[in-house]
């Protein structure tokens, strides 16, 4: 998978893929991440890239021609399955959302900033619009690396079966069960003694119980 990230700030973004899984994955060649500096595409001596709105109002707007010939430029290059914004106004990312990313060959993320991008551009190049939550980020920059580490930590080879990526919350539509380590006993609290027992079906059939009973409890949302 190749993904190309277009930014004001590159240094933001930079060191989620630079420690742990993600840099991992980009080392074994399983993922492409390009950044590219929304500054080197403009033709004005003041490296703009916003400018204030029409109409009046606070706030700038970011200018239409820098992302045009940032993105065309990278479409001359190769097809590209999604274009992406970064927006607090896009789609809730969640888990079914990561998941079909994790399957597109070559995507573009675009982070917006300051009032957010002209509309002519989400008009004219974007195909998804995608929000981490329903709160206003001061970019697009830390969503985008919310996004890139779902659907990174998805991509075959990724992840082993230590940290494997099919028992986690959300993937089965349930929150996860418990999990216990060493020891088997700290400060008078016990581990459940099913998981000591050795018995995989009996400790399945316990993980599938908490993890529902968790769900109704915390997410009961989940399960309408
Ligand atoms: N940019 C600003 N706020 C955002 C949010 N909640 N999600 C994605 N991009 C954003």
């Amino acid at each position: 998978m190749r993904i190309d990230i277009i930014t004001v700030l590159p240094e933001l973004l930079k060191s989620p893929f630079e420690a742990s899984i993600l840099k991992r994955a980009i080392e074994k060649g399983l993922v492409e991440v390009h950044f590219h500096n929304l500054r080197d595409y403009t033709d004005n001596s003041y490296n703009q890239v916003d400018d204030y709105q029409f109409g009046g109002g606070a706030g700038m707007v970011m200018m239409i021609e820098p992302i045009d010939k940032c993105i065309s430029g990278l479409k001359a290059q190769r097809n590209y399955d999604e274009i992406i914004y970064m927006t607090p106004d896009g789609k809730t990312l969640n888990q079914k959302i990561a998941n079909s990313l994790s399957l597109l060959e070559n995507i573009i993320i675009l982070c917006g900033h300051y009032k957010g991008v002209d509309q002519r551009v989400r008009d004219m190049f974007i195909t998804k619009e995608i929000s981490i939550g329903d709160y206003v980020l001061s970019g697009g920059e830390l969503g985008a690396a919310v996004l890139c580490d779902t659907i990174i930590r998805l991509l075959p080879g990724v992840l082993n079966d230590e940290t494997s990526a099919l028992t986690d919350s959300f993937q089965d539509g349930l929150l996860a069960p418990p999990v216990y380590t060493r020891p088997a006993e700290y400060k008078g609290i016990k581990v459940p003694e099913v998981l000591l027992s050795g018995n995989f079906g009996k400790i399945e059939q316990w993980r599938e119980e908490k993890a529902q009973e968790r769900t109704e409890k915390l997410r009961p949302d989940l399960l309408q």
